[in-house]
């Protein structure tokens, strides 16, 4: 338990860890608000990542992010997993409570949703059919947070079809399943568009569906932030589509920890933005 002249810590654990813009966000937070604090990058391996967690709490950690590989591994670790990550299948975000109990959350989905709203304040989720590229982790966060945020249709399009198949089994009947090869035909009517997938990001392929169908009324999100502006984002402006890019998600999905850790809710804003790029 953590006595109360101790400087409270926090981190990230993942494997390998240094790429993470994480300890930048809360650097700057830290910084901004004054807070008697510091956020460490932990690289941690899979088969020390239990001892780790457990022994952190004993250390003066109040909470830790998670990335990968190990966002699904925590949830059998942690001794409550909040309805958000149980439906996520992963967690991104420990809490070390007092009584000694490490709390799963995740706020992908969250960050997600907070990006679009606040880059497109107009944005609602029940203004048409969604249609998200990708079945992967970061693919399932956002479908469970559309689907929680009231969205009639989900269409889903990925290049391993059972993926989708699996998560419209689980998700259910607002899920409409495409071939990777009618990617392009799924964008048609959608009013909501998101790249989940890691195509378009610096050193993997290109995305390559077409955009023909696209309308100019569609909200266009990346999940890709290297680079910002990717071709798809960069296709929609020009199509006439209002476009948000993935790495407000990041932003806005490091606020709830920040908040819990260090009892202040904190801005998403662009001096924060700036930090991070710099
Ligand atoms: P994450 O947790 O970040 O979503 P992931 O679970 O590995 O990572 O998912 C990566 C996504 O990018 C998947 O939808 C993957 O498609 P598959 O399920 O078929 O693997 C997609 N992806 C990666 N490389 C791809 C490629 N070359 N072509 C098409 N889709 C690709």
């Amino acid at each position: 338990m953590m006595t109360r002249d101790r400087i409270p810590l926090a981190g990230v654990i993942g494997s390998p860890v240094a790429h993470s813009k994480s300890p930048r966000i809360f650097r700057h937070w830290l910084n901004r608000f004054d807070v008697r604090g510091h956020y460490i990058p932990m690289d941690v391996a899979e088969t020390d990542l239990e001892a780790a967690i457990r022994v952190l709490p004993r250390l003066g950690f109040v909470g830790v992010n998670v990335t990968i590989p190990h966002k699904e591994h925590v949830l059998e670790i942690a001794d409550l997993v909040s309805e958000q990550a149980a439906v996520t299948g992963s967690a991104n975000t420990l809490v070390f409570r007092d009584d000694g109990t490490i709390h799963a959350d995740s706020t992908d989905g969250h960050g997600f949703l907070a990006n679009l709203c606040s880059n497109v304040p107009d944005w609602e989720p029940g203004q048409g059919p969604a249609a998200v590229l990708g079945a992967g982790g970061a693919a399932r966060a956002v479908v469970a947070s559309l689907l929680k945020a009231g969205a009639g249709e989900v269409r889903l399009s990925n290049r391993t079809r059972a993926r989708s198949e699996a998560l419209r089994r689980e998700f259910g009947a607002r899920i409409r399943v495409y071939d990777w090869n009618e990617a392009g035909a799924m964008l048609k009517g959608a009013r909501t568009v998101v790249n989940a997938t890691s195509l378009g990001m610096a050193g993997h392929d290109a995305l390559q569906v077409p955009l023909d169908g696209l309308s100019r009324d569609a909200v266009v999100s990346d999940l890709v932030y290297v680079p910002l502006e990717t071709e798809l984002l960069a296709q929609a402006r020009r199509i006439g589509c209002q476009t948000v890019d993935g790495l407000g998600m990041l932003l806005f999905q490091a606020a709830p920890g920040f908040e819990r850790w260090f009892g202040i809710a904190p801005h998403v804003d662009d001096q924060l933005r700036q930090a991070v790029l710099s």
